[in-house]
């Protein structure tokens, strides 16, 4: 079965898919996205994923292509065409075709794709746990945005994989741990409180993040907003990451120690279990 993909106005086969060379998106990383798992062929959790485009959008005043509802039907309609039961939907929305200039163009229309694709629920990860080495956080100072601009996340993700790894936790100025590559980091400490970064300007407020919070608080864990340093981290009880494609992911080693006893903790295996059944759905 051929890959379908959505590209300003037209449903077309990947192989021509493509976007005009002077594409904003292509030439300057002038853009945002969203990535959204599919789960049974459902959109698992959609609302706070326009939220925070709609956000992302405001702060680099592109304006909204489209309505929300509008969006929406393109989503579903891109996972069906591709049939996709379990895996993501991207969407891309940049600031659209001109002339390379800088500035903001005088007249330029947001431009969008989607795409879609199955893939493979990540269980045995999930049950083993995954590791994770640690790296400079080189970005700017906008990473509340979900911007298409990501070469520091591409490089962090590439030290991860060249390490043998799973993820890659950025490490500020200071020695604190911002975030993954593509994920929240957090941990759980001696007390049993699960730990994560406060939103700021130096990390992206994660859609899975928001969800993992408000199931902690219903399940009575405590949860604390605050920086963790790399030394805390590699101290903790235990830790896991957290994203759309990984959900809640156990993390079991931290450059190469083991993180508690190097076995997915108990907390961290109660938020698996219960995000996995708000992300079914149940
Ligand atoms: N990444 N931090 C960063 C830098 C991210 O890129 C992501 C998501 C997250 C987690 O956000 P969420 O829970 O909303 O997926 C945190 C997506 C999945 C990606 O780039 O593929």
């Amino acid at each position: 079965m051929s890959r379908i993909a959505y590209v300003n106005g037209r449903y077309l086969p990947h192989r021509r898919a493509s976007v005009h060379v002077e594409d904003r998106g292509y030439q300057f990383a002038d853009g945002v996205y969203e990535v959204v798992a599919v789960r049974g062929g459902r959109l698992v959790d959609l609302p706070p994923h326009f939220d925070r485009l709609e956000r992302s959008l405001g702060e680099l005043a592109i304006e909204a292509p489209m309505s929300r509802q509008a969006l929406g039907f393109i989503l579903r309609e891109v996972v069906r065409r591709n049939r996709v039961r379990d895996g993501i939907v991207y969407l891309q929305i940049t600031r659209g075709v001109a002339r390379r200039d800088h500035q903001f163009p005088a007249e330029a229309a947001a431009a969008v794709v989607v795409t879609a694709r199955n893939a493979v629920p990540k269980v045995a990860q999930r049950e083993a746990g995954v590791g994770v080495v640690s790296t400079p956080d080189i970005r700017w100072k906008r990473c509340d945005i979900k911007s298409i601009s990501l070469l520091p996340n591409v490089l962090a993700k590439q030290n991860a994989v060249t390490a043998g790894v799973y993820e890659a936790w950025q490490i500020d100025a200071d020695g604190f741990v911002t975030e993954g590559s593509a994920t929240n980091a957090w941990i759980v400490s001696k007390d049993g409180e699960i730990i994560t970064r406060q939103t700021d300007e130096a990390i992206l407020s994660g859609v899975t993040r928001l969800a993992v919070m408000a199931l902690a608080r219903r399940d009575g864990i405590t949860l604390v907003e605050r920086p963790f340093s790399l030394d805390e981290a590699k101290a903790a009880k235990e830790a896991f990451l957290t994203s759309t494609t990984s959900n809640v992911m156990p993390v079991i080693e931290i450059d190469g120690s083991p993180v508690g006893n190097g076995h997915p903790g108990t907390v961290t295996r109660a938020l698996c279990e219960l995000y996995e059944r708000f992300a079914d759905g149940g």
